[in-house]
């Protein structure tokens, strides 16, 4: 009787139990998780998950068990740690990492499967490290050559850029790591770029620099955003109503995290009202940050309505359900034989084959006196860059990886000297070192078989860094010079370039061959070693068009106003994007003005023919099928592109626009047939007067080809 007491009385307790639960409870559907947690948690509670409680944490509710959370750099591998309130790296020793190809590379290769990959790999890494979100991928447009960033980011094209992310998002959040998209957006260059006021037009808005983000939300399913450190149309683009509330909430249905770039919250009300959940970068006293205690006092004295709060935390507590509190979180790893193997092969897609007299590839067995010249042979590049960079556990440097092929008496000399500069300054390296180095390079390649220059940018400041865009679109440090020089002495010269951007090339006609590799990270030596050589065969293509001169670029040739913007008398920075949609081949296409190597393109060791392609409706849709031949006599990929012309239309369109593509593995004298999709989305435009996507009705056509300027074939159609 007494046991029947008790038990009935442990019912309700039981039930009480269960209930109290729910936001603990992994099987719970995610909405019901937070509205429990929500309804235990003190509005202090609340606020205080609304900004940053370290450098890279923000909080949790230690009273409910709900853990902070772990945000860390991005986009291409885990970045190291720092000391709680200082930026400042922690020396650790459980923090060496792979570093992945940065993104610009990762867009080269055109293969969304490696993508995806890529994703769940980077996913190892940050669980193994605990973070719960990773601080990428980087949506931002390559506007301009000179933007510091481009090597974060995947092109200039919107749609290669969404198809490129909306995997590595899949891959990363697979494992239970939130991806942040960023930087929402019109982020666009360094310069300035903490108050630059951006000014573009609905159109170029909603076609070009919005599209990769939508999608990314949308299609990816990102879990995480962070708005960008500029202004658009004055409101700073992390508590920018326009971008926040009315597209990203209202629009897209967006149901992730705003975080703000660190350090790129400026004001409580719009930080409360325009769509932050959370401000990060800031220092200690952390409750006297934007949205600590001055955002609490204005809810309690009613000038901030306290529901908005709520919604904050709701969007918080979701992205910790999703990752930290998932229960679907393994121990990661990092440093696998996997994942160096994965980026070697993403290395080895990526690379584009800009030029190739049959120089390339450079045969192992034959006997000849190699020299290798240029300080990217040797420099570790996952150094720098700004908040990308690396701290590695290993780099196997070209000149290794060279060596490994070709033997140990592959010669080097460096041939330039980089340094630290300031702006405008030429050469900051004194003249008489770069003479000297110079003249030995020219001694030695004199002596040689084959030269291989390996040289480009190198993620310094002003050298595809952050906070600084390039200041010139040439190479620096003498290397114009150094490599004409090396060109008249030797003519078979190979120039290997590592960047993350385009720059001109005036010595193009005097070298046979010449590649671009990126940033690879961590086997960036034998990727590129193994191209050279022709172990692997290059199938990388643009992902952005490389114009001939800097004043040849959409955004450089209409004025200061356009790039890099002006500076008013109060000192604050306004820019106009006066290029509006005509955006990398778009501008060059339409305006006629022929690219020094075009958005798309790359070559191979074999060759490709691309017979007649077949055009089916079916329904709404329509697919072109190509049959795709190997015509050499090595293993290669190909990239079938089709491009949209609206041969008429109401509203100036470009010249054409990338709407699908697909790569394709074949072996000599193979043939496979490729499919290319294609809706009626694909040939709307963005029309301002009813703000939103028309298609009018017409004559199209799709061109498709292997570049943006090598098409092949064409097909009229009509709606
Ligand atoms: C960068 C972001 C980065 C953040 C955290 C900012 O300066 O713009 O891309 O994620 O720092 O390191």
């Amino acid at each position: 009787m007494r046991f029947a007491a008790i038990f009935l009385l442990l019912i309700p307790l039981r039930i009480l139990a269960q209930e109290e639960a729910i936001y603990l409870n992994v099987d719970a559907p995610i909405e019901l998780r937070v509205e429990d947690a929500l309804s235990r948690m003190t509005l202090e509670e609340k606020v205080d998950m609304c900004h940053g409680h370290s450098k890279f944490t923000s909080a949790g509710v230690p009273r409910l068990g709900i853990p902070q959370i772990w945000w860390s750099d991005g986009p291409h591998g885990v970045r190291a740690e720092f000391l709680a309130d200082k930026y400042v790296y922690d020396d650790r020793l459980d923090d060496f990492i792979t570093a992945f190809p940065a993104l610009t590379a990762l867009a080269a290769t055109w293969n969304p499967e490696l993508a995806y990959e890529y994703g769940q790999a980077l996913g190892d890494e940050a669980l193994y490290r605990g973070k719960t979100v990773m601080l990428g991928p980087g949506l931002n447009i390559c506007r301009t050559p000179l933007n510091g960033r481009n090597f974060e980011y995947m092109g200039e094209d919107p749609m290669l850029c969404a198809e490129m992310a909306i995997p590595y998002i899949q891959g990363l959040q697979s494992k239970g790591v939130a991806a942040c998209v960023k930087h929402f957006a019109l982020n666009n260059q360094e310069n300035w770029r903490l108050d630059i006021d951006v000014q573009c037009s609905d159109r170029a808005l909603h076609e070009i620099y919005l599209p990769a983000f939508k999608r990314a939300v949308a299609e990816g399913g990102a879990w995480a955003l962070m708005g960008g450190y500029n202004r658009v149309r004055g409101e700073h683009a992390s508590h920018n109503k326009l971008l926040l509330c009315d597209i990203l909430r209202r629009q897209w249905n967006y149901d992730g995290v705003v975080v703000s770039d660190w350090g790129g919250a400026h004001d409580t009300f719009q930080a409360a009202n325009n769509g932050l959940d959370v401000e990060m970068g800031t220092s200690s006293p952390y409750n006297k940050n934007i949205l600590a205690d001055p955002y609490l006092e204005a809810m309690r004295s009613g000038l901030i309505d306290s529901t908005t709060v709520n919604e904050k935390v709701r969007n918080i507590l979701r992205l910790i359900f999703r990752t930290s509190m998932s229960g679907k979180r393994g121990f990661g790893a990092i440093c696998t034989p996997a994942h160096y193997e994965l980026c070697r092969q993403i290395g080895e897609e990526s690379i584009v084959l800009l030029k190739n007299n049959g120089i390339l590839p450079l045969e192992p067995n034959q006997k000849r006196r190699i020299l290798v010249v240029g300080e990217n042979a040797t420099l570790p590049l996952n150094l720098a860059g700004g908040s990308s960079e690396l701290k590695v556990k290993d780099m196997y440097s070209p000149l290794d990886a060279i060596r490994n092929i070709y033997g140990e008496e592959v010669v080097y000399t460096p041939g330039y000297k980089s340094g630290p500069y300031t702006y405008n300054v030429e050469n900051p390296v004194p003249q008489e070192v770069t003479e000297s180095l110079h003249r030995e390079a020219v001694a030695m390649a004199r002596q040689a078989d084959v030269v291989i220059y390996i040289g480009g940018l190198n993620k310094n400041s002003y050298q595809d860094c952050e906070n600084r865009d390039r200041y010139t679109y040439n190479l620096i440090f003498g290397q114009d010079s150094l490599i004409n020089a090396l060109a008249d002495v030797n003519p078979n010269i190979i120039v290997a370039n590592i960047s993350g951007a385009p720059f001109a090339m005036p010595w193009i006609d005097k070298v046979p061959a010449v590649i671009q590799s990126w940033y690879l990270g961590t086997m960036i030596g034998p990727a590129m070693a193994d191209v050279i050589s022709g172990r692997a065969n290059p199938s990388g293509k643009l992902p952005f068009s490389f114009p001939k001169r800097i004043e040849d670029c959409g955004a450089h040739a209409l004025g200061q106003l356009s790039y890099p913007g002006v500076e008013d008398a109060d000192g604050r920075h306004h820019q106009e994007y006066l290029d509006d949609i005509m955006v990398g081949y778009r501008w060059y296409d339409t305006k006629k003005i022929p690219a020094l190597f075009p958005f798309g393109y790359g070559l191979s060791y074999t060759t490709f023919k691309c017979g007649k392609p077949t055009l089916e409706k079916h329904g709404q849709n329509w697919t072109v099928d190509v049959p795709v031949t190997n015509t050499g006599k090595t293993d290669g990929k190909e990239t079938l592109q089709l491009y949209v012309c609206d041969v008429k239309s109401r509203l100036p369109r470009p010249a054409k626009e990338l709407k699908a593509f697909s790569k394709v593995y074949l072996k000599p004298g193979e043939t496979k047939n490729v499919i290319l999709t294609l809706s009626p989305d694909d040939l709307k435009y963005y029309d301002p007067e009813v703000s939103d996507w028309v298609l009018e009705p017409g004559k199209f056509q799709l061109l498709i080809g292997t570049s943006s300027t090598n098409i092949s074939h064409k097909i009229n159609i009509e709606i």
